[in-house]
């Protein structure tokens, strides 16, 4: 902060200054936040921290972190207008087109771009880094030009794509004939908006988005019932849960209305009674509808679709969930308790893991004493979507499915999936879409609060400025590497407050210590949070340790076929270019720890080395096994 006083002039470091003199932590312009939202959400009893408020320290996590932003702050931005700028009759200012899934024949091209403005979004959030809003702001100001061109061009007024609007003439009248799914990549555009909105308070992005959304509501209000819901049977993202939030965001009940007609009944009807009819639907097409109903629910408190969400979550996580989190094959969810049955090049679509992270986060928030939600949480982002990312790429390319075949490999698969890791220009697939904001919000969902407490529910490297409260809490920890985590507390001036802590159902024996005593009288059963309430001092310090063992994960289908863990991590084979014919059967009274997360056993005959499943990257590997024998305690 001093080093940059030196080098600039103007406002931005006299604030710093200022900040400085009045002994404050962080710079001011933290004060100046979010744009919050006017309604007050029903049926929650647990609040997320701004993002501005929780920061990544050094870690695995980070480096996650630092390599998404490196390509978000890279990219081309006239790239990515290209096809905006084509479709509403505006010059392409001379930028090369892209290729994948944004070229300009791709049916739904422009699907990615909202999640540019997502991740330049969070970015901004929680870094203050004026270059991801920089990027933004003028992404936004490209769109609003685009929109305002729509007579031009004979597009009605608000509509936004890089396809012609006669797309969802073609949508409402059945004739779509081009795999186009044109409100899927609405949908998207119209979540970055917001966000840029919310997080960067740019109106004109609140502007374009409520244009936007009013010509929603001008084309879905002419249609009947049953024209919308087969208009349905396209997949159509989360159009409900946008326009929920835009109510959310806005206050206006006009939103609410627009959202629920896109509440697709042929899925919701069988959730709401808890029945399991899944089975061949495309997967990544439902779970944004889940979590338009548990921001429906939070919107109107009807019960029901509380319901269709806590069940579908329920469904989707035990009966439809692979050990490392991630559901479907092929992109489709089959028969309950399919898992060895389909163990396949193309498995677990990343962007289903990250719409079950959103769904999980909406429903803990409404059940916070229940801590399988964040087991499951943190079970799929450390054991797919972590991995998922390829630590060699310095722009943090993406593989697409994660392969469970025996001998499978990151970055292979099916052809039209790429059959690689992703590309700057050339991929633009939906995965990578989604996990520009993966791996730009992995410091969004390990702390929470209410009127009288703290939720730690991740056990990540973070420091969170608990603002209203005058605290900073740092937490430092080798987790999952090493079992413990040190939560350390600076201010808040004998605060009395209350810290829960999840204690992972995986776990036994867990202690939790205040500046080095076993705090007594807390329960620390697995499956619960632990609560210590005490007037908090500064420099207290939490040690919370969460012994590991390893432990089968065995497939619903099929009690030989199991998956290895070690507390919450799952560990694979390293098999490094040797191919597999069949699974191979893991002896498990063979295995035993080499070095922390480092183990070994025999496998049809041979030692094996087995390390944890997110950093198997350049090897094949294999996750799932035939096994023999007993784990030794
Ligand atoms: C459907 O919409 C398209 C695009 O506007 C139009 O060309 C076509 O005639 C319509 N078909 C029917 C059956 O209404
Ligand atoms: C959760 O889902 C599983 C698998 O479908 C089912 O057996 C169980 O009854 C469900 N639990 C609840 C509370 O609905």
């Amino acid at each position: 902060m001093l080093l940059s006083f030196g080098r600039h002039g103007g406002l931005q470091d006299l604030a710093s200054l200022l900040a400085l003199a009045v002994g404050a932590v962080m710079p001011l312009s933290v004060v100046a936040q979010a744009v919050p939202a006017v309604n007050e959400e029903t049926g929650v009893s647990a609040y997320a921290f701004d993002m501005s408020q929780v920061t990544l320290s050094s870690s695995r996590w980070h480096d996650n972190q630092d390599r998404t932003l490196t390509y978000i702050k890279w990219v081309d931005v006239d790239r990515l207008l290209y096809n905006f700028r084509a479709n509403h009759g505006l010059s392409t200012n001379d930028a090369e087109a892209n290729g994948g899934w944004d070229a300009p024949d791709f049916p739904f091209r422009t699907h990615f771009q909202g999640h540019f403005l997502n991740a330049w979004a969070y970015c901004y959030a929680a870094l203050k880094d004026t270059e991801c809003r920089d990027r933004a702001v003028y992404f936004v100001e490209e769109l609003a030009k685009c929109q305002a061109n729509n007579e031009a061009v004979g597009f009605k007024t608000g509509y936004l794509s890089g396809f012609p609007e006669t797309e969802i003439d073609l949508l409402e009248n059945r004739t779509l004939s081009n795999g186009n799914v044109p409100y899927y990549a609405i949908h998207k555009t119209m979540a970055g908006l917001l966000d840029v909105w919310r997080h960067i308070g740019d109106t004109t992005a609140r502007d374009v988005l409520l244009d936007f959304a009013a010509w929603v509501d001008e084309r879905t209000s002419a249609l009947s019932y049953t024209q919308m819901q087969n208009m349905m049977s396209t997949e159509f993202g989360g159009m409900n849960e946008v326009l929920a939030d835009v109510f959310h965001q806005s206050g206006d009940e006009r939103w609410l209305e627009v959202a629920q007609r896109f509440d697709h009944a042929s899925v919701f009807d069988p959730l709401a009674s808890n029945i399991d009819s899944l089975n061949g639907l495309h997967a990544n097409t439902q779970v944004p509808k889940w979590i338009g109903a548990a921001r429906e629910f939070k919107a109107t408190g009807t019960s029901r679709y509380k319901a269709i969400a806590s069940n579908a979550w329920n469904i989707t996580v035990n009966a439809h969930s692979y050990a490392i989190g991630g559901n479907s094959q092929s992109e489709h969810f089959r028969a309950p308790d399919a898992i060895a049955s389909y163990l396949k090049e193309d498995t677990c679509e990343a962007c289903n893991t990250y719409n079950m992270l959103k769904l999980t986060r909406e429903l803990w928030l409404t059940n916070p004493t229940e801590t399988s939600y964040f087991d499951f949480y943190e079970r799929a982002l450390l054991n797919h979507l972590l991995g998922q990312q390829n630590p060699e790429s310095d722009h943090g390319h993406i593989t697409y499915f994660t392969p469970l075949n025996a001998g499978g490999r990151r970055g292979v698969g099916p052809a039209w999936g790429g059959g690689t890791w992703s590309t700057d220009y050339d991929s633009f697939w939906c995965c990578q879409g989604t996990a520009l904001e993966t791996n730009t919000k992995l410091a969004d969902s390990i702390y929470f609060y209410d009127s009288s407490s703290l939720y730690v529910n991740l056990f990540t490297p973070s420091v969170l400025k608990w603002t209203k409260r005058g605290i900073t809490i740092t937490q430092k920890t080798e987790y999952p590497v090493g079992d413990t985590t040190t939560l350390t507390i600076a201010g808040g001036n004998g605060g009395r407050w209350t810290l829960r802590v999840r204690i992972p159902g995986w776990t036994s024996g867990a202690t939790i210590k205040v500046n080095g005593k076993t705090v007594s009288n807390v329960d620390v059963t697995p499956g619960t949070y632990a609560s210590v309430t005490r007037s908090w001092r500064s420099k207290d310090t939490v040690t919370v340790t969460l012994p590991m063992k390893l432990h089968t994960v065995v497939a619903n289908d099929d009690d030989g076929i199991a998956a290895l863990a070690y507390g919450p991590v799952i560990l694979s084979g390293d098999y490094g270019d040797a191919t597999l014919a069949a699974t191979p059967t893991l002896e498990l009274d063979t295995v035993k720890q080499v070095d922390g997360l480092e183990f070994e056993g025999t496998a049809d005959g041979e030692t094996v080395s087995l390390v944890p499943f997110y950093d198997a990257h350049g090897v094949n590997y294999n996750v799932y096994w035939e096994t023999s024998g007993t784990l030794s305690a």
